[in-house]
């Protein structure tokens, strides 16, 4: 009887895949109506990302969203969707803390997410078993963490020197072993991202990674052309090739499948 509750993909379908060898596809969505279009398609997951600072608000960095912009516009998503599942941003400061955490995330969860995603390695795993233990799935996010942009020094590749690489795997596997239940790889070198996906159980969801993750993660502005100032390296114009936004969206969830998404030009190495 609670089966009807349930959106068709749950964090154990997107687990599934992985232990399938299915590469899957997920976008970020912030309005109703393209959340319409992503959840007929059927893509696996759906991120209210905090880049809703910059490609819905203007902002120059993720700092300066709050948890209520990620709650109203995870609220807006979730009016529609019955498939996909719902991952929401824990924004900048909004879980330094076990109890600012907690409260951080009730709010995305009541705001309709499945699951919420915080930056950080094993510095956080306490957080991340706190809100595991209440109920709370969690997506991890390595790499190039946009909320770290002040310590890193501006938009930069991590993980290129072995130092690096190696506290990113382990980063990677204290996060599993505290309880998250996917990993986000962004910016790293496809090699270490094929290395920490062979070592983890969990998924991992890569942007700018390479092709060799579970999954694959792209702000819906850079699938479709429409990138407000630069366009990533990692960006494929979908919509250019398709010509209307669904054709764009399964041209996508297909070449991430095929594993033609993301070529080794659009990699970093
Ligand atoms: O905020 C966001 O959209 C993200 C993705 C780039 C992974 O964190």
């Amino acid at each position: 009887m609670w089966g009807f509750l349930m959106s068709k993909y749950t964090v154990s379908t997107l687990q599934n895949l992985k232990n399938n060898h299915t590469r899957f596809g997920t976008i970020t969505a912030y309005d109703a109506a393209f959340a319409k279009i992503f959840d007929d398609c059927e893509v696996p997951a759906l991120l209210i990302g905090d880049s809703l600072g910059m490609v819905m608000q203007g902002r120059e960095s993720t700092i300066g969203v709050t948890v209520d912009d990620v709650a109203y516009h995870t609220r807006c998503v979730s009016k529609v969707v019955k498939n996909s599942l719902i991952i929401a941003d824990l924004p900048f400061m909004s879980y330094y803390d076990k109890p600012t955490a907690a409260v951080s995330a009730k709010k995305l969860m009541e705001s309709g997410a499945n699951v919420v995603k915080l930056e950080g390695g094993q510095e956080i795993a306490d957080i991340v078993t706190m809100l595991v233990h209440n109920g709370i799935p969690v997506c991890s996010h390595i790499g190039l963490t946009p909320q770290f942009v002040n310590i890193f020094g501006g938009y930069k590749i991590q993980g290129r020197s072995e130092e690096q690489a190696r506290k990113l795997l382990n980063d990677a596997q204290a996060l599993q072993e505290a309880g998250a239940c996917m990993i986000v790889l962004e910016c790293i070198p496809a090699e270490l991202a094929k290395e920490i996906t062979r070592k983890l159980r969990i998924p991992t969801i890569g942007i700018g990674a390479g092709n060799n993750t579970d999954g694959q993660i792209l702000v819906m502005h850079d699938a479709f052309g429409i990138t407000p100032g630069h366009t990533p390296k990692f960006a494929r114009n979908f919509l250019q090739e398709s010509g209307n936004f669904t054709d764009a969206v399964k041209l996508y969830l297909s070449e991430v499948q095929n594993g033609n998404f993301p070529n080794d030009s659009q990699s970093f190495h």
